[in-house]
């Protein structure tokens, strides 16, 4: 049975959709959030699950923060770290201490949009294609061997709601995908490179999921 340890700041429906996906080979050690009125701790709570909170602000600065984080993580041994709408920049040291062992998603088909807003950027830039991407965290911000992405058109008429809607889904779909192959013994990280053991990457890793068009929309 894994450990796994799901950090979160805010809403957690990532967090929810891995909980909820039930996987078979993983249990959900602690649910930690930075903030005490992160709304997913109450989910996690509901489900029997420990929580806990590390505040950032009670700290003077960011390696005694990720020093009292990794204590807390660490107190439940996790096998894997699951950063799920965690709004905080780690430290290298944090981050290599848990090489190999912690993921997180982001909004966006990475290399593209690192950072915030992506929604926001992709509708800017006029991209066809949008999604998202679970990736092995290293020392540097939304970036990393990628695991798995899930790619959405940008349609006609979308805003960054819509947009944000229809990527929010598939990564709903994607971090319990994620989440199961790992849990499995079947996701490494091996010198850099995803291994997902079993199938290559390029068929494990590449989803394309089925979105239909708006009927009012011109073929
Ligand atoms: C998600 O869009 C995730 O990709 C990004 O922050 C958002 C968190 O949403 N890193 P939630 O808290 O999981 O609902």
């Amino acid at each position: 049975m894994k450990s796994i340890v799901i950090l979160i700041s805010g809403r957690g429906s990532n967090m929810e959709a891995i909980v909820r996906a039930a996987i078979a080979g993983a249990r959900i050690g602690a649910v930690i959030s930075n903030r005490a009125d992160a709304a997913g701790l109450e989910f996690a709570a509901a489900h029997g699950i420990p929580t806990a909170v590390v505040d950032h602000k009670a700290f003077a600065g960011r390696a005694a923060f990720d020093a009292a984080l990794a204590e807390a993580i660490d107190a439940h041994r996790p096998d894997l770290v699951v950063l799920a709408g965690f709004m905080r920049v780690l430290g290298d040291d944090f981050v290599r201490h848990y090489e190999g062992r912690l993921l997180n998603i982001h909004p966006s088909l990475l290399p593209a949009f690192p950072g915030l807003h992506t929604h926001r950027r992709a509708l800017e830039a006029g991209v066809r294609v949008h999604g998202a991407t679970v990736h092995f965290v290293t020392p540097t911000l939304d970036c990393g061997p990628v695991v798995i992405q899930a790619v959405v058109p940008v349609l006609p008429g979308d805003d960054e709601a819509t947009l944000a809607a229809r990527v929010l889904a598939q990564e709903h779909r994607i971090y319990p995908q994620a989440v199961r192959w790992f849990a499995a013994g079947r996701l490494t990280l091996d010198g850099g490179q995803v291994r997902v053991h079993g199938e290559t990457v390029a068929q494990a890793g590449w989803t394309v999921p089925v979105v239909e068009a708006p009927a009012d929309r011109a073929s």
